[in-house]
């Protein structure tokens, strides 16, 4: 299942600052950081799950339409607010679309790439679900 969880922010007339304590705020070690940006409109991106991999996403800048699947139930989710983050478990189907032009999309993730901890079709990620 997905979780939204506030970024702490201060927040004053100069702006905001939002902060991220891996040990404190993130429920995994954090072993990479990657960002999606300069998407092009109409992109859509993901497609595939994974099997071991834990995320957190953070839309630093713009949104985008986050559709999810968990091997039963579907959802959609638009995201656009920079003090929030989403956790993304282990199998969990993910497609991101509709992002609006300038979108910076970071996710923090618990391994380092690894392209045999993608599970590319969706057959085979419901397979997945079933095994667990
Ligand atoms: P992919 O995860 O398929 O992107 P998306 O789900 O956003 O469409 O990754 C796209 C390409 O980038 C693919 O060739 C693998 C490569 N990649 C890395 O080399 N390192 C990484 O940390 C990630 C996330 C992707």
């Amino acid at each position: 299942m997905l979780e939204r969880r506030g970024i702490p922010t201060v927040a004053d007339r100069l702006g905001s600052l939002s902060f991220i304590e891996g040990a404190v705020h993130i429920p995994f070690e954090i072993a990479r950081v990657y960002y999606l940006h300069g998407v092009p409109g109409g992109a859509e991106r993901g497609g595939h799950a994974h099997r071991r991999l834990h995320q957190a996403m953070i839309l630093v800048s713009g949104s985008l339409v986050l559709r999810t699947h968990d091997g039963t139930e579907e959802s959609e989710l638009r995201l656009g607010e920079p003090t929030e983050l989403v956790l993304i478990p282990p199998l969990t189907w993910r497609e991101l679309r509709d992002f609006r032009p300038g979108t910076v999309c970071l996710v923090l993730a618990s391994l380092p790439y690894e392209e045999t901890d993608y599970i590319r079709t969706f057959e085979d990620f419901l397979s997945a679900v079933r095994r667990r």
